[in-house]
């Protein structure tokens, strides 16, 4: 860990999630048969502290099951069917654990941005947990960004993995951003693209900080952004934003998945 960050201009959101089921290898494979040399992921913990890549607290919208993450252990997580709800193609895909993530973005050549989702009260925790999972992977991990909404996770991450490069998330950067910002070490500040002015990308740039935008799925705000001087963006469709990336086709991001 303590990779110099080269960012690429395009990153793909929760895997490539305009094309295979989010946050999961299936994605990670259709982002790279995009082209992607980023992905992104959301990881959180489960009730005996495993750590799962999941968006939601809640289980519902991406699985065949229910409840929270948060009260379920990790082997009923496991049995569960985090493909079908997309397309029946991806069935019986599982939620992955940020160790296989990280192997299989490893093995692809994928640089990946692990943002840390927490309920109240685990902020510290997942970000410790994560921090276990990169130490014992040391030596055999892809580039790594943590990031998160949560400044608890981010100062865990800055005490335990200090030498790993971190972004702070937020939908606007708020009054004072670059005292927060400074004091938590980030090395990227991650904005929601919704609430992007050029102003606003002049500011964070000017004091030296690259700009990140999310989830950005029109080629045409792509542009406009890296105009303004954003250094990536978080696409679901990676492909649209094509002509910065080479990436290919949609259907060979499929056939990419399916491998
Ligand atoms: O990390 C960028 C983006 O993923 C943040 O928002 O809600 O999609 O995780 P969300
Ligand atoms: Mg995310």
């Amino acid at each position: 860990m303590g990779q110099a960050l080269t960012l690429p201009l395009v990153i793909g959101h929760r895997g490539a999630a305009a094309y295979a089921p989010e946050n999961t290898l299936a994605g990670f494979r259709a982002a790279k048969a995009l082209g992607c040399v980023w992905v992104e992921f959301d990881v959180r913990l489960s009730a005996d502290a495993a750590l799962v890549l999941c968006h939601d607290d809640s289980l519902t919208r991406t699985t065949n099951g229910s409840g929270r993450i948060s009260q379920l252990p990790l082997s009923s997580i496991r049995r569960l069917d985090a493909g079908s709800w997309f397309d029946g193609g991806f069935a019986g895909e599982p939620l992955p654990m940020l160790e296989e993530a990280l192997v299989v973005c490893d093995e692809l050549g994928l640089g990946v941005n692990i943002e840390i989702k927490a309920e109240r009260g685990l902020a510290r925790a997942t970000a410790a947990a994560v921090a276990t999972c990169l130490e014992r992977l040391s030596g055999h991990l892809p580039v790594v960004l943590i990031s998160s909404f949560l400044l608890e996770a981010i100062a865990e991450a800055a005490e335990r993995l200090p030498r790993c490069p971190r972004g702070i998330l937020w939908r606007k950067a708020p009054r004072g951003w670059a005292r927060i910002a400074q004091g938590l070490g980030c090395a990227t500040i991650n904005i929601d693209q919704r609430y992007l002015t050029e102003s606003a990308v002049n500011e964070v740039c000017a004091a030296g900080y690259p700009v990140l935008a999310y989830t950005v799925n029109d080629p045409a705000r792509a542009r406009q952004l890296f105009n303004w001087g954003v250094a990536s963006v978080f696409s679901d469709a990676p492909d649209i934003i094509a002509p910065t990336t080479g990436c290919d086709s949609a259907a060979e991001a499929r056939q990419g998945a399916s491998r």
